[in-house]
């Protein structure tokens, strides 16, 4: 087996004197896609930003093999966190401007991004005139204009309806394998967790009850690639999504 992207060893953290984490080890393989499942509160965007380099565990390393924290990553919140005042196409390109590349360029990998996220002739369109699917769209093409090696992924489609996040779910398989990147997706659904990725990680604890969480269980997905929505018929997909959710009933919810 190749060398994981990324190990975090032991990582804890607490805020203000709540154990939010602790014990937390895992490895994610260089383009693999990760999908972490747990109750709210439980801790699951705090490991995200320590994932991401943006938060400094109080214990414990992150080491990233292939890539350091210095290069960039893509991030995408729950929502679109989009700009307004500007363009779909000045939305993609703002990672661009913040790392100084501009003119032909940067015009022309914002126009590949739009492309690839199936936004072909809205670049001139307005955040308010796109749909919520829409938007989320334009936040995975900024989130990837800059060729990040690790895409972080915070409940990305948690504010989409059920049948467009089906079909984001499906488009963002569709990237993935145009763009090989190393995903790590927070996710409340098992279901999403189960079709998306290699390896679904279950997080149990109660920080506000002083017990910090920790990853309980690691279950690999097995399942072909690549897929599509015929793979959630197969018996196996639903012997995985099972194991997921027994996963969490025994963490107590
Ligand atoms: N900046 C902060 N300062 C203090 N406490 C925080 C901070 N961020 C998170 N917490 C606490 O840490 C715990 C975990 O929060 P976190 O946002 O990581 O949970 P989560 O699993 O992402 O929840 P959700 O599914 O609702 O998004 C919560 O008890 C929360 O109150
Ligand atoms: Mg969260």
């Amino acid at each position: 087996m190749s060398q994981p992207f990324l190990t975090a060893v032991d990582i804890g953290h607490t805020f203000h004197n709540l154990p939010v984490l602790a014990n937390i080890s895992l490895e994610i393989q260089p383009a693999g896609f990760v999908a972490l499942v747990g109750p709210s509160g439980v801790g699951k965007s705090t490991l995200l930003r320590i994932l991401a380099g943006l938060l400094r565990p109080s214990s414990g390393q992150v080491h990233m093999t292939h890539a350091t924290h210095q290069q960039p990553i893509g991030l995408v919140f729950q929502r679109d966190n989009l700009m307004p005042w500007r363009t779909v196409a000045e939305n993609v390109r703002l990672p661009l401007e913040l790392s100084g590349v501009n003119g032909r360029e940067a015009q022309h990998r914002v126009q590949e991004m739009i492309d690839l996220v199936g936004l072909t002739g809205f670049a001139q369109s307005y955040p308010r005139q796109l749909s919520g699917g829409m938007a989320q769209r334009v936040a995975l093409a900024r989130a990837l204009v800059h060729k990040p090696s690790f895409l972080l992924l915070d409940e990305p489609f948690g504010a989409l309806d059920a049948l467009t996040r089906e079909r984001m779910g499906l488009e963002l398989l569709r990237i993935w394998r145009a763009m090989p990147v190393t995903v790590f997706m927070v996710t409340h659904s098992i279901n999403e967790a189960v079709f998306l990725a290699d390896e679904v990680m279950v997080m149990g604890g109660r920080p506000a009850t002083q017990q910090p969480a920790t990853i309980t269980h690691h279950i690999p997905t097995c399942l072909p690639r690549p897929r599509d929505l015929a793979v959630q018929g197969l018996s196996a997909f639903h012997k995985c999504a099972t194991a997921v959710r027994t996963a969490i009933e025994e963490n107590g919810v």
